[in-house]
């Protein structure tokens, strides 16, 4: 993991650079969706069109989907960059910052790079990785400038629900504190959920169209957040750029208009391979993992230990690939996406069996 002050993600490096495989349970992306499916011709991407500065048609349009006033919607580059601006506006450095543990490293990273002090709100896997809040309730005072997570939990996929949400809105009021929720997965949740900027002012909510409607290419994301603090991370995002790239920011629209197309058959394709999942868990006893009810990913203990040979030899193999543990600190872990065609799950997961076997 990094130390305080290091400018990178080891993981997102990893993951960039693996080499690419048939059989793939690392990427957490749905299927890619292509845009050549939907009635748009070259001319409505207008290259010399107004880039307006906080292009309203796509504020509006992400406002209305998600509920909230426009004057809450910043739009970033991905989820990535949301997370990042909403923590640069919201941190200073020696601030103390509580992330969930295990967490998305790219998000700690960042964290750190800012100089956040950080300390652990624990998910374990025997309470169903649901977050502790009697822990948080205890830990944080009026030191605590952040509470991090992402929801659904990237790799569990446990989903935190209102209450709870509730409960650690009402702990960082008391502080005086922020809480950042990732809500990448959000929208595969069963059933969906309304975004938790809808709960208070304390709540900061990033997002994007990567993971769950498969369009990682428009680097379509934003941040939900009270009118106030959407103008500061405006101000700071002055810093970053001019403009969005304007071909992106209209087909974002159009995709906006659209989503319910572009979805058509994802729920049911993530229902299905859930279901896959967690019949091949049952037959294994080698792993284990509570069953996977939303998100994209799941994260099974290997009762072997450490899982980076295991990758290794389902590349080497297998032409399959899963996320080893070590990335969220839990070695004898590993992610495992199922947001792919399901022929491909089935076979992949069936490999997966292969290589367990081979290093029984
Ligand atoms: C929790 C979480 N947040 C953000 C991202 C990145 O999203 P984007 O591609 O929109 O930057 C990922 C990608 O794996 C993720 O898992």
């Amino acid at each position: 993991m990094l130390g305080r002050g290091a400018v990178q993600s080891d993981y997102m490096h990893w993951a960039k650079y693996q080499r690419p495989v048939r059989y793939s349970l690392s990427s957490s992306d749905v299927t890619h969706f292509r845009l050549d499916r939907l009635p748009l011709t070259i001319a409505d991407l207008d290259l010399d069109g107004a880039s307006h500065f906080r292009y309203a048609p796509l504020r509006h349009a992400i406002a209305e989907r998600y509920g909230v006033k426009p004057e809450m919607v910043v739009t970033a580059n991905g989820t990535s960059m949301a997370n990042f601006l909403a923590m640069a506006t919201l941190i200073s450095p020696g601030d103390e910052v509580f992330f969930e543990r295990p967490a998305y490293e790219p998000m700690l990273a960042s964290a750190r790079f800012l100089g956040a002090e950080v300390r652990w709100v624990e998910r374990h896997a025997n309470a169903g990785y649901r977050l502790n809040i009697d822990q948080l309730e205890a830990e944080a005072s009026n030191h605590t400038k952040l509470i991090a997570l992402t929801n659904p939990h990237n790799p569990s996929g446990a989903l935190t629900g209102e209450d709870d949400l509730l409960a650690i809105g009402a702990i960082a009021e008391r502080c005086g504190a922020h809480v950042l929720v990732d809500e990448v997965y959000l929208d595969s949740a069963v059933p969906p959920r309304p975004t938790s900027a809808l709960l208070g002012p304390q709540f900061v909510v990033t997002n994007s169209l990567t993971k769950v409607y498969g369009l990682s290419g428009l680097r379509c994301g934003w941040i939900l957040a009270e009118p106030g603090l959407a103008e500061r991370i405006w101000r700071l995002n002055d810093l970053f750029g001019v403009n969005q790239p304007h071909q992106s920011e209209t087909l974002s629209c159009f995709a906006f208009e659209h989503l319910d197309e572009i979805s058509a058959g994802t729920f049911e394709r993530l229902a299905r391979n859930r279901t896959l999942f967690n019949e091949f868990v049952g037959t294994r006893g080698d792993l284990l993992c509570m069953a996977a009810e939303h998100g994209v990913t799941a994260f099974p203990c290997w009762a072997r230990g450490d899982t980076e040979p295991l990758d290794a030899l389902l590349r080497s193999k297998y032409d399959t690939s899963i996320v080893p543990g070590r990335w969220f600190d839990m070695p004898d872990h590993f992610r495992v996406s199922m947001g792919g065609e399901t022929d491909m799950v089935k076979e992949a997961l069936s490999r997966l069996g292969a290589a367990l076997d081979d290093l029984k």
